[in-house]
């Protein structure tokens, strides 16, 4: 029998629900408690409703449940809290600082925080983007990520909270459709291949992103967590790497598939978010450290998705 019992923030999102899966088969499913302030559609139980601005129901769920470690994925991506900048700044900042406390007075034994290529910025070098660079973030949804990676630091070096972070790069794949980032017309673009439409890309042609398959991201996020702590240098944290592609390139690999598939381009306002992260990521302070290796590129992860979706 496990002896950990694990909470998951944001469990029904894209990342949460495919981690809360894995999580069970590794814990058991009784360990791993999926939380969200909307229902699930789907089997996500054992499952409890929670607003992680709600610090009081933060401090009842880890007692009740006897919780030991966190995994805190609930946040407003970066086009969506350009709508509502206060509100993101409070979801993604003031509620990780409230649950670093609990965390750190409840006795949790160790701490996911999912940080993003978001932290990058204008003054950021754009290819293979080292662990330490300078940040100047454009969005609130990055300025509350790179805040949110200084104060992992601070808990993990000042109050010992075994915190342990990556910066994901955007994430494809099939099990959702992603809702207010800019990297999600990389799944977007797969739905509408399968379904015969024609695909109207809100990013330009050439703009080229890190992104990785959700396989690697899960596999990213469960390795750091079971690492050796001695083994581990950055208490921010780390860049994380698979592939990088443009629309037009990731187009291109699907009409290998589909070869009547046909795309538009009508950049939007995400352009900008876009033009303002790295291109590629060098992340090999996490390969040295923690032994990470990503499998799937372009060509394989654009394989699996199709034959995942169809
Ligand atoms: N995928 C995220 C977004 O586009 C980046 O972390 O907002």
């Amino acid at each position: 029998m496990s002896k950990e019992r694990i909470l998951i923030t944001g469990s029904n999102g894209q990342l949460g629900r495919v981690l809360a899966t894995e999580l069970r088969k590794k814990y058991g499913k009784a360990n791993v408690l999926a939380t969200d302030i909307r229902k699930p559609d789907f089997d996500n139980s054992p499952f409890e409703f929670l607003d992680i601005t709600n610090k009081g129901r933060v401090i009842e769920l880890i007692q009740d449940y006897k919780i030991t470690q966190i995994y805190h994925l609930a946040a407003m991506l970066s086009a969506n809290g350009e709508w509502d900048p206060k509100k993101t700044w409070d979801v993604n900042l003031n509620a990780l600082l409230k649950l670093l406390s609990v965390s750190s007075d409840n006795g949790i034994n160790r701490f996911f925080f999912p940080s993003t290529i978001a932290v990058f910025g204008k003054t950021t070098p754009q290819t293979a983007t080292a662990q330490d660079v300078p940040m100047m973030p454009e969005t609130v949804y990055g300025m509350s990520k790179v805040t949110g990676e200084l104060w992992c630091n601070y808990f993990s070096k000042r109050y010992s909270l075994d915190i342990r972070s990556v910066r994901y790069p955007g994430i494809i794949g099939y099990q959702s459709i992603p809702e207010g980032g800019t990297t999600d017309y990389a799944v977007e673009i797969f739905h509408a291949a399968i379904k015969g439409e024609t695909y109207d890309c809100f990013l330009a042609e050439d703009t080229r992103l890190p992104m990785m398959y959700i396989h690697d991201a899960i596999r990213a996020t469960i390795e750091i967590m079971a690492a050796d702590e001695k083994n581990l240098t950055v208490r921010t944290s780390y860049n994380l790497a698979a592939m990088s592609f443009s629309p037009k390139e990731i187009y291109e690999e699907i009409r290998k598939h589909y070869p009547d598939f046909k795309i538009k381009y009508s950049p939007d306002f995400r352009q900008k978010i876009a033009e303002s992260w790295s291109e590629s990521i060098d992340d090999s302070v996490a390969r040295a450290d923690w032994n990470w290796q990503h499998e799937y590129d372009l060509e394989k992860m654009v394989k699996d998705m199709i034959e995942k979706l169809k």
